[in-house]
């Protein structure tokens, strides 16, 4: 059993969160249809989370995709639960738990743009920007971290410590 120790305190999270939401709501008052993806599995908490405290109406879905074993991304990605909704002349918000070398997100908004969307954007709950090989940035982000590999509040290592209230490191 690993020893976690305390990185990220649960209300400093939600704090940060409330910032986001009231942001999104902001920067999309005069947008039309808003459809906000969950990526699963860690992205669960903070999307629920932040779209709680969103206050206008949205479209909620939830995709599924992988590219890590272990501790190591494995260079590409598998959509192992694809879109349900239509997201042709819709803005798009991707809900993603954490972005390291940017590998997932880039090959996710290429898939999600090849729809035809409005627009494409990016929320993080965590980056690790010093690990990023792809040109590509969050347009939201509530945590700008360190290279540790993290766990908690969704967050796993090997499917463990998800449900952590707090973001802990290894
Ligand atoms: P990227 O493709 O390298 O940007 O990696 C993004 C994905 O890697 C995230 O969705 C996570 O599933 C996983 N990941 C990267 N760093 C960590 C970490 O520190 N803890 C847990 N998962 C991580």
């Amino acid at each position: 059993m690993e020893k976690i120790k305390v990185y990220i305190e649960k209300e400093k999270i939600d704090e940060k969160i409330s910032e986001l939401a009231k942001k999104i709501d902001n920067d999309y008052k005069s947008s039309g249809d808003l459809v906000v993806i969950c990526i699963l599995k860690g992205a669960v908490y903070f999307y629920c989370d932040l779209t709680k405290k969103i206050k206008r109406n949205i479209t909620e879905d939830f995709m599924k995709v992988s590219s890590y074993v272990g501790k190591e991304s494995t260079g590409f990605i598998n959509i192992n639960v694809d879109l349900g909704v239509d997201i042709e002349n819709k803005d798009v918000l991707i809900v993603e738990d954490i972005i390291d070398t940017g590998l997932t997100l880039t090959r996710l908004k290429d898939y999600l743009n090849s729809k035809n969307p409005n627009s494409v954007k990016i929320a993080v709950l965590l980056d690790k920007k010093c690990k990023r090989t792809q040109n590509i940035d969050p347009d939201y982000c509530c945590f700008e971290i360190e290279d540790k590999f993290v766990v908690g509040y969704g967050l796993d290592y090997d499917e463990k410590y998800r449900n952590l209230p707090y973001i802990g490191y290894i």
